[in-house]
């Protein structure tokens, strides 16, 4: 008797366990599934009639975390952000982050609508850390919404105008700024492993240090889990002459991250570049402002000259020249580049992203199909930047 009620009690507990696992798995696929809705009429009657409502709706947040992306009621010109789906009908513009689009479309769609594809990962990452199949996505979408300057929407990391706004300049914050140092060269970096460019980026650094004397290094990669909190990431980075802007990606077109941008020119830093091509910075930094890793002939030279700098004084204030005269405006600072650089397209454009979307769903009645995104996106960068590992 007390053997048979034992092993009932046993089967109910094994059983709760699997009904409990069964529905937690369900509830996490279904969170992933892009089809996946919560509770909506999709079939709409087909009744709004304005013009334009201003409205941007996200299909989903980014990877589906709720912190990420713009937030809900965001306002840009014209426009306000929802992630209200009950406002399919009205919306202007549907923006799909690239992870999470729907494999076939079952819901409303207005010709006048503008279907948006919204990507800040590199094609590398897309083709084959993501495993994506673009082509499904075949004539779906209307533009394109990328870091890459010939995007239907450029949405770069970070913006130029932006940065000429927050910054101090002048003789002044320069010398605070170089008097700031205590260390040769800082890194931050949590990916070396699984992406193509975060394996050559550290072979790269190591190399480097067969020359340099140390590289003061945090990051996942380097034992130290944490995230740094910001405040001491200024700290850490710029007491350091140097800061290693390395990307995760080799030659993909455009592909400056915030790095460059946030922990080098922000913090006070001398960039040293490795990843994207030069003519990409170029058409979107402040001239002189960076070193980039192409200009040498190895790892070894690149680091001989970080540390020619180290001792010359006059030599690595050239780095923030463009800095110390409070007076250049960004125009000036535009057609200096322009001037080093010829052949390179400097990007004069000051509203982007979500802002330049918003203008562009106003002023824009022209109609566009992207007939194949995989062309579009992933085609069109060479080998370097596709290619397998
Ligand atoms: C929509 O635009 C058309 C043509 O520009 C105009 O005639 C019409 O009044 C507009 N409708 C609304 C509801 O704004
Ligand atoms: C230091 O740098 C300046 C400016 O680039 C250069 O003119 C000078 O010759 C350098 N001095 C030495 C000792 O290399
Ligand atoms: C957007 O794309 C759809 C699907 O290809 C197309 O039917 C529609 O006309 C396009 N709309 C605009 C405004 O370009």
């Amino acid at each position: 008797m007390k053997v048979r009620s034992s092993f009932a009690v046993g089967s109910f507990l094994t059983l709760l366990v699997v009904v409990i696992t069964l529905t937690a798995f369900v509830y996490w696929t279904q969170n992933l599934n892009p089809n996946y809705l919560p509770t909506l009429d999709l079939y709409f009657a087909d009744t709004y009639k304005g013009n334009s409502s201003g409205v941007i709706l996200m299909w989903t947040h980014p990877w589906a975390v709720e912190d990420e992306g713009p937030e809900e009621g965001a306002v840009y010109g014209k426009c306000t952000v929802t992630y209200d789906l009950a406002q399919l009908e009205k919306a202007d513009a549907v923006v799909f982050h690239y992870w999470l689009v729907p494999h076939t479309w079952l819901f409303y769609r207005h010709a006048r609508q503008r279907f948006v594809w919204w990507s800040l990962e590199s094609p590398w990452v897309v083709q084959w850390f993501e495993n994506l199949d673009l082509h499904e996505h075949d004539e779906f979408f209307n533009w394109t919404m990328t870091y890459r300057r010939d995007a239907d929407i450029y949405d770069p990391y970070y913006n130029l105008y932006d940065l000429w706004g927050k910054l101090e300049r002048g003789k002044e914050a320069v010398d605070k700024i170089i008097a700031k140092k205590t260390g040769l060269v800082a890194w931050i970096v949590s990916e070396c492993y699984g992406k193509k460019g975060a394996v050559m980026r550290m072979s790269y650094a190591n190399q480097m240090l067969k020359i340099l004397p140390e590289i003061d290094r945090y990051g996942e990669c380097f034992g130290n889990r944490d995230e740094m909190p910001k405040s001491r990431t200024i700290e850490f980075v710029s007491t350091r002459k140097f800061y290693l802007s390395f990307e995760n990606s080799l030659h993909c077109r455009d592909y400056v991250t915030e790095k460059f941008f946030q922990q080098g020119l922000e913090c006070g830093t001398v960039p040293v570049v490795w990843g994207t091509k030069k003519s990409d910075y170029v058409a979107i930094a402040p001239p002189y402002s960076f070193i980039h890793a192409e200009d040498f002939e190895s790892p070894e030279k690149l680091a001989e000259y970080l540390l020619y700098l180290d001792k010359n004084d006059t030599a690595y204030r050239e780095y923030f020249r463009w800095r110390e005269d409070p007076a250049m405006t960004l125009d000036q600072a535009k057609e200096k580049m322009k001037k080093q650089h010829p052949s390179v397209e400097v990007v004069t454009q000051k509203e982007t992203g979500f802002l330049d979307l918003c203008n562009r769903l106003h002023a824009d009645k022209s109609h566009q199909v992207i007939t194949s995104l995989r062309k579009e996106f992933i085609e069109s960068e060479p080998e370097d930047c596709i290619g397998k590992m």
